[in-house]
């Protein structure tokens, strides 16, 4: 048979791409794709060819645009955050690595793909809803939920005996796990999996300590159209090229740092380290041109619908059913969303400081202190609040009666 294996040119999944020859007898072609996760990409080739690939075998894409544009800018239309923080990071990037897999799998004729996420985790999960959903009848294979290594050193017995090149620090274990792309970095296991002890300094890789960011702020301004961001500073970039422009604001800034834990789907509790400096501008930013150009019925809808959106997200569930039909109802809400925001970047902190837009719904005229405008009448407040009371006054007689 015939397998494609999301390939990162790593220890693990070089071991996962040789049991594959080995225990499968399977042809084995690698796809590694660019996210942004700031690696070289050359290695995973030259590995590939080491382990005996032929290069018509070995497939590289960046994926850095379509990432952006695709994933996280319609996922940042919704202000999804999972269990109220989660910037959902690696989530939002399975389905594409699992959609373009299924892509390389019917190009080349493959009857099966695997992935090197745990047995224990949301990726497999996400992985593999993504797989059933676009090629109902792929064979998936899991190797960490198949394989009988039963410890590390089996696995670097294994590695060693088929001449895969350790490197000097992944031979005691690596001091916890990440996984990164354009959006964020997440670390999780190991030093970090006592909820109770503070991470450690070096965990993090994206963003600078808020102590020791610049003491001035820096001022930025982001310009929206149909909700996604399209220009810093009044200059026009791609969708990558302008998250690549904010994380680099918010690493500068110490901005965008979580420490959670949170429910994997799988049911048990997790403790992990992000760092989405761009996504956390983006999001308050976001939120800043929403708040004077959607109208509140719409905003607070959006507001309900959105922990469910994040937890289809979170869970795998990027290509159902009712993921698009809420994306449908989020984009709809994005047609006015359109405008200026202006932000500080402080010491961690990002603050909207300025929002405008020829779509703005904010009415100086109707909210001013002064002179009062044509389309409100005060004394129309009384009877509005007045029948709003109505069943606040009858609950409180009858309990003054009790
Ligand atoms: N807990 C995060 C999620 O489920 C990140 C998982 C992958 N991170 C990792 N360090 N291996 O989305
Ligand atoms: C893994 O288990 O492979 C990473 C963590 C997760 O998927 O939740």
């Amino acid at each position: 048979s015939k397998v494609v294996l999301a390939y990162s040119g790593g220890l693990d999944t070089s071991i996962i791409l040789k049991w594959l020859q080995t225990e499968y007898g399977a042809e084995v072609v690698t796809f590694t794709a660019d996210l942004g996760q700031g690696e070289e990409l050359a290695p995973a080739r030259e590995k590939a060819l080491k382990l005996g690939l032929k290069p018509e075998n070995i497939f590289i894409d960046d994926l850095r645009e379509e990432f952006v544009r695709d994933y996280v800018f319609p996922m940042f239309r919704a202000n999804a955050l999972y269990e109220g923080q989660y910037l959902l990071g690696t989530s939002i990037a399975r389905p594409l690595i699992a959609k373009r897999q299924i892509e390389i799998a019917r190009q080349v004729g493959a009857d099966a793909v695997c992935h090197g996420a745990t047995g224990k985790g949301n990726d497999q999960v996400r992985f593999e809803l993504g797989y059933y959903a676009l090629e109902p009848d792929i064979h998936v294979i899991a190797p960490w939920r198949e394989w009988d290594f039963r410890s590390r050193e089996a696995l670097l017995a294994f590695a060693e005996a088929h001449q895969i090149p350790i490197s000097k620090d992944k031979r005691g274990e690596a001091p916890f796990s990440v996984d990164a792309n354009l959006l964020h970095s997440s670390s999780e296991g190991k030093v970090l999996e006592d909820p109770a002890v503070a991470a450690p300094e070096f965990v993090h890789q994206r963003t600078l300590s808020p102590q020791d960011a610049p003491d001035r702020v820096t001022e930025i301004t982001i310009e929206f159209q149909h909700g996604d961001p399209v220009a810093i500073d009044g200059e026009a970039m791609s969708p990558a090229t302008l998250l690549t422009k904010l994380n680099r604001l918010g690493h500068d800034n110490g901005i965008g740092r979580l420490d959670l834990v949170e429910n994997r789907f799988v049911g048990m509790k997790s403790r992990g380290v992000y760092e989405t400096p761009g996504g956390t501008i983006l999001l308050a930013a976001h939120r800043g041109i929403e708040s004077i150009t959607l109208d509140r019925g719409a905003m607070h809808l959006k507001d309900e619908l959105m922990p469910k959106y994040a937890s289809l997200i979170y869970n795998g569930f990027w290509f159902s059913p009712e993921r698009e039909m809420l994306q449908a109802a989020i984009d709809k809400s994005q047609e006015k969303v359109a405008g200026t925001v202006r932000v500080r970047l402080y010491k961690g902190n990002v603050t909207v400081v300025g929002r405008e837009s020829p779509h703005s719904l904010y009415d100086q005229e109707l909210v001013t202190f002064e002179e009062g405008a044509v389309a409100y009448d005060h004394r129309d407040a009384e009877g509005f609040i007045k029948l709003n009371a109505l069943r606040l006054r009858v609950l409180a007689k009858r309990d003054r009666r009790a």
